[in-house]
């Protein structure tokens, strides 16, 4: 198949080097977007007299046509037919209407032309990836909703540390997904401007209106630099950046589900659909979806290192490593995508088990905090309180009790404070009542965190969707 770029050579390119340098195989997943961007660049080619308006109704039912191949799988690509998704657009083109079809190129390269058809597949897939997280801070929302009288104990260094509740929990990690969301609507704002009509890098002598085809594309602006525009890649780093956080959030919660299910905690139970069983233990029920959106994570890391070295060496303005960009970034947003979709029916049809959360809150000296206030509210200095209750629990281990089975004779051993009233003070569900502080797990505070995060869910969520109907995809 001769090159659109022939004229220049005199010998066919290497078909070594013909398949190491086509895209074809992965960026033929750009043909609606290189397809859109080749319409809006038609239309302001022909208003701008550069173009005949019989060639561009042509063009553009032309692409349509293409554009209906497409959807339907109706096109055979290979790297031996065509080098890129570019190429192949306008090589099917030319082949059903001729002469118009060459012309569609004027004042336009592929440099150009691969950065608009990028910052559109990303803007759309951000759109995906928020509605998506949304879906999961919901579930997770629901979850704590119903768990909000669960008590568990909460950790530091992993060693029982203070009473908190499942609800509690769960809602840390809606505020990490929703900066998660602000992360990626900042990612989209910022990248939101039009490269077309950079051209190869020099822009172009032709009368084009970049204000037209930014408008038509949905972009804000134009870009003002004609070098930036071929060569920018920021937002595809920006974009594996704030997906590999959000993965980072999807594999610490995948963490603790996994100790969750063992028998060392067993909080929780994984439904039969999303565990999986071991060839040789017939007793395993494994968490295996969670390990895997783990593990996942280090992929999507590797894309943002990936890009990062990608671009750190590279001169103004297209160079071809810029290729390797699309495997990187398809894939962190597929991965992404694919965590978040199978990890919210998990994490839906997933028992908690309050019980075993209680034995463990029990066992914990968890309360331990809530004693030293305890004699602290009575007038002793909190250091000399902690101290006591430290003496208390030493006693509790060598007894193999807890603090809530203590005699009061013991108690009134190292303090003649304590009275009565101190099993009421340490009992666990007033602990967590108690507090009441800003963003503590005492139940009513919860509550109110859970109503202003489903009302947040709601708002996002609608302006997300009927700015995807009105095709501007804005987030
Ligand atoms: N397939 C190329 C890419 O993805 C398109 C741009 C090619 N430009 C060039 N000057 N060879 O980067």
């Amino acid at each position: 198949m001769a090159k659109m770029w022939a004229g220049r050579f005199q010998k066919e390119t290497d078909t070594l080097v013909n398949d190491f340098n086509s895209s074809i195989m992965f960026d033929c997943r750009l043909y609606r977007e290189d397809i859109q961007g080749s319409m809006a660049h038609a239309i302001m080619l022909a208003k701008q007299g550069i173009i005949s308006d019989e060639d561009r109704e042509n063009i553009i039912r032309g692409l349509q046509s293409i554009l209906r191949d497409f959807d339907e799988g109706r096109i055979e690509l290979s790297p031996e037919k065509y080098e890129d998704i570019h190429m192949a657009v306008e090589q099917l083109l030319t082949e059903r209407i001729g002469d118009a079809g060459k012309r569609l190129h004027t004042a336009r390269s592929r440099n150009d032309q691969v950065a608009v058809d990028m910052r559109l597949y990303v803007r759309s897939e951000i759109t995906e990836i928020c509605l998506l997280t949304l879906q999961f801070m919901h579930t997770l929302t629901r979850k704590a909703k119903e768990n909000i009288h669960t008590v568990m104990p909460g950790y530091t260094h992993l060693q029982r540390a203070q009473p908190i509740t499942f609800a509690h929990h769960l809602m840390a990690y809606t505020h990490m997904l929703e900066r998660d969301l602000h992360r990626l609507a900042s990612c989209r704002r910022l990248m939101n401007e039009c490269p077309l009509g950079s051209g190869a890098l020099a822009g172009t002598t032709y009368p084009i209106d970049r204000e037209e085809t930014a408008d038509a594309l949905g972009f804000d602006f134009p870009m003002a630099n004609s070098l930036d525009g071929v060569s920018d890649r920021d937002y595809c780093i920006e974009l594996c950046s704030d997906l590999s956080i959000l993965m980072m959030h999807l594999s610490r919660l995948s963490e603790e589900v996994v100790a969750w299910c063992s028998w060392e905690f067993k909080f929780v139970e994984l439904d039969d659909a999303y565990s999986t069983g071991s060839s040789i233990m017939p007793q395993k029920k494994n968490p295996d979806v969670c390990e895997l959106i783990r593990g996942k994570t280090g992929r999507v890391y590797g894309s943002l290192i990936t890009l990062l070295t990608l671009m750190k060496g590279l001169p103004l303005a297209y160079n071809k490593d810029m290729q390797e960009d699309k495997i990187a970034v398809f894939d962190a947003i597929d991965t992404a995508k694919m965590c978040l979709r199978v990890f919210t029916p998990m994490f839906d049809t997933m028992t908690v088990l309050p019980e075993n959360m209680k034995r463990a809150a029990y066992r914990g000296f968890i309360n331990a905090t809530d004693c030293a206030d305890y004699l602290t509210k009575k007038g002793v200095p909190f250091r000399d309180a902690y101290k006591a209750t430290g003496t208390l629990v030493a006693r509790c281990i060598e007894l193999d009790t807890t603090l809530d089975a203590l005699p009061i004779e013991e108690y009134k051993v190292v303090s003649e404070k304590f009275e009565e009233d101190i099993y009421q003070a340490i009992d666990l569900m007033a602990c967590v009542a108690e507090r009441r502080s800003h963003g503590g797990p005492a139940p009513e505070i919860v509550s109110h965190e859970i109503e202003e995060m489903e009302k947040m869910i709601i708002e996002v969520r609608a302006a997300l969707e009927q700015n995807m109907q009105e095709g501007t995809d804005e987030a």
